[in-house]
């Protein structure tokens, strides 16, 4: 297969974005939409979400959707392939945080539930949904935004991590079920990333964000949301038309190396 290269990476894709109205979300509508795609933006906050789809004009709209009702997740497909004609991409990234590390002990089912109910159920529907309209054309791209919680443990709470590898399991299952309708399945696993924090001001964001990359491997370095959001635009790229069934670890490395030797070679 020859790979056309253009500029534009998304040229006549049509790509749903879940979760498109904040964050890492947002920041792939924008770079999306720069690539040449046409984009839709699925996200219960509607007054942020229609924001964007007016501030980026021709070419974007947004449709309110909860993941975690699957009439609304049919209607966005549907509607999206009744407006557009189609659908290539759907990047299955809407989800909920709960407290950053929080033991077993005190976890509530409750929030495991709720967990469970946005997290995994949105990205299972996205999925259905997506393939559903994908396999008749056989081609199109499924990614999720699992978590570097998929690589290293200790990174979050135990309900998120385990909605996250939820995630990571379902992607490979349905890499082996799509593979034979040329449909790909990838994962993009971010290291912590300052995204949509309530009040917070230009300051604290800032301070949070040395914090983290203090704490991270690529010493000096900030993962903004664009940063993930340019993983996601490679996967949903013909750049990476073989490349399926990944787990795409957007941390820097941190997943990977163990510092306590690190730190021990420069004691001595
Ligand atoms: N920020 C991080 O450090 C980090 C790290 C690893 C993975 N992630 C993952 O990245 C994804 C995006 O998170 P973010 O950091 O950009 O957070 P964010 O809060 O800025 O964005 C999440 C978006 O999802 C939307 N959303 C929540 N519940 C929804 C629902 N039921 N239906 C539709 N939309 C819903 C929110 O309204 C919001 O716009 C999440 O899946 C998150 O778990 C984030």
């Amino acid at each position: 297969m020859s790979i056309a290269m253009s500029q534009k990476r998304l040229e006549d894709k049509v790509a749903i974005v879940t979760g498109g109205a904040s964050g890492i979300g947002a920041s792939a509508v924008h770079i999306f939409h720069e690539n040449g795609a046409k984009v839709v933006i699925a996200d219960i906050q509607d007054r942020l979400g229609q924001a964007i789809a007016d501030k980026l004009g021709e070419n974007v709209c947004f449709i309110h959707c909860d993941v975690s009702n699957e009439d609304d997740i049919s209607n966005l497909v549907d509607t999206t392939v009744s407006i557009y004609g189609k659908l290539d991409i759907m990047y299955n990234n809407a989800g909920i945080m709960d407290r950053p590390v929080g033991g077993i002990v005190d976890a509530k089912k409750s929030d495991l539930e709720r967990m469970f109910g946005v997290n995994l159920v949105g990205a299972f529907l996205g999925a259905k949904h997506a393939a559903r309209v994908m396999i008749p054309h056989h081609k199109g791209c499924i990614l999720f935004t699992a978590s570097a919680c998929t690589s290293i443990a200790g990174l979050s709470s135990h309900s998120y991590a385990a909605t996250k590898y939820a995630i990571l399991g379902l992607a490979k299952n349905l890499t082996a079920e799509l593979g034979k309708y040329g449909i790909r399945v990838n994962c993009i696993s971010p290291y912590a990333v300052v995204t949509s924090v309530p009040g917070i001001t230009e300051e604290q964001r800032s301070k949070v964000e040395q914090k983290l990359s203090n704490m991270g491997n690529l010493k000096g370095e900030i993962l903004k949301p664009e940063c993930v959001a340019m993983a996601a635009l490679y996967l949903a790229s013909d750049e990476a038309y073989y490349v399926s069934g990944l787990n795409l670890l957007v941390d820097g490395g941190f997943s990977v190396v163990n510092p306590t030797m690190i730190k021990f070679a420069n004691l001595v």
